[in-house]
């Protein structure tokens, strides 16, 4: 089978798996079903290239072709293959599947790798289950302490480490540290579906990211009184529901105002009752800017705004922060070095989504990423889209890529 039949083939075996026939958008969390499922086909399409499998503790797998032992420090490429609720197809799956497909050009046109090549699918890239973006690579790089992991919990209470001994793997917490990967790899290459429409503007197939903006997520604990929807004066309420509301639309302007980015994406209300105002509104603020300082000052006008709305509101608001990843500026010179391409070079373009590329390359390790024209630049949704013709030109790059990067 020619690269790109392997290419269509690998995507249509992944397709079905965890999507909806509602939305037609993917629920591939971690340790579900759908994503074990998907982990499972990762694993024997490696084994079906003769690639040497590995996962570490918390469920990290990494196929390794390395046709001699001790070749030294290995090229590492690859994605992830969890979604966020009700996901696009993309996001992730393209990075691991074109890796794939780049071992498939590269053993067809004949090269044998220096050093080892390794592909790999990270889990809970997403955080869509314990609210932690980047987990499996904050592990496998020691950017997270097993013991805080351990005990992060899902919507139903479930702790990480029990959801993962339900999944097979062993908590054992000094099996967990699995940092030699870090020490392992000589840089790492991610290739992924374009978040946006710089690329369409651009009038390019591939580009070839520079920098990931700091971003966080932030819990919002508005807390008032639950009382009778039709015999509570409206002036009489403490409604966390109208503080949280407030909230959103100043979030909105503040980012607008400022050129950043700010969203409430997640909310729980208590008890959740049509007629009765409610105790609780917890929600989620997903805040991302160009520096650290601008996102500073971001967090701390929405955080002033929603403490000055809920005085007046007569309900009490607290912030916790549950996932924050800092600036990543990738190597310039790895950027560059990819981005050279014969029939002009591929734009070189930052991006305001976060990767586990941004957690490898926070750990040292020189870091680049590929990514894919998207025609509506639509992501986390159902209509995330990359036309086939473009994904096979992402393949090529990725094999361009690994040929320079492992190269005897
Ligand atoms: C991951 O895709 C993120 O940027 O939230
Ligand atoms: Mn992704
Ligand atoms: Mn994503």
């Amino acid at each position: 089978m020619s690269p790109s039949a392997g290419f269509e083939r690998m995507w249509s075996d992944l397709a079905p798996i965890g999507r909806s026939a509602r939305s037609g958008g993917y629920f591939r969390q971690p340790f579900a079903s759908a994503e074990r499922e998907c982990h499972a086909w990762f694993v024997e399409q490696c084994e079906a290239r003769g690639l040497r499998v590995e996962s570490d503790p918390v469920g990290n797998t990494v196929g390794w072709w390395e046709p001699e032992p001790g070749q030294g420090q290995a090229v590492l490429c690859g994605s992830h293959l969890d979604s966020v609720l009700d996901g696009g197809a993309y996001d992730g799956p393209l990075g691991v599947v074109s890796a794939l497909a780049a071992v498939d050009v590269l053993r067809e046109r004949g090269f044998t790798p220096g050093r080892p090549i390794g592909v790999a699918a990270f889990v809970e890239e997403e955080g869509s289950r314990f609210g932690l973006a980047c987990l499996g690579s904050r592990l496998a790089t020691g950017a997270m302490p097993w013991e805080k992991a351990a005990a992060l919990t899902d919507r139903g209470g479930t702790r990480f480490d029990e959801a993962l001994s339900s999944a097979g793997f062993p908590a054992d917490p000094d099996r967990v540290a699995w940092t030699e990967l870090r020490d392992r790899i000589g840089c790492f290459v991610e290739l992924h579906v374009e978040q946006g429409r710089d690329l369409v503007d651009r009038g390019a197939a591939v580009g070839v990211a520079s920098a990931i903006w700091p971003h966080g997520r932030y819990r919002f604990e508005f807390t008032g009184q639950a009382n009778h929807a039709g015999t509570t004066r409206m002036e009489d309420r403490h409604d966390p529901m109208l503080s949280y509301a407030m909230t959103v639309l100043a979030a909105n302007k503040q980012a607008r105002l400022a050129g950043q980015r700010a969203t409430f994406g997640r909310v729980d209300v208590h008890p959740n009752g049509t007629n009765a105002v409610p105790s609780r509104v917890t929600a989620w603020l997903d805040a991302r800017a160009e520096s650290p300082q601008h996102l500073d000052v971001l967090l701390a006008a929405v955080e002033r705004l929603a403490a000055e709305r809920a005085d007046r509101d007569g309900t009490t608001v607290r912030v916790t922060a549950e996932s924050v990843s800092g600036e990543v500026t990738f190597d310039p010179a790895l950027a560059a070095r990819i981005a050279a391409h014969e029939d002009g070079d591929w734009p070189v373009i930052p991006t305001m989504a976060g990767h586990d590329a941004g957690i490898i390359s926070a750990a040292g390790v020189p870091t680049a990423m590929l990514f894919v024209r998207n025609p509506t630049g639509v992501s986390h949704s159902p209509d995330e889209h990359a036309e086939t013709a473009d994904c096979l030109v992402g393949v090529e790059a990725l094999a361009d890529t690994l040929e320079r990067l492992a190269g005897s």
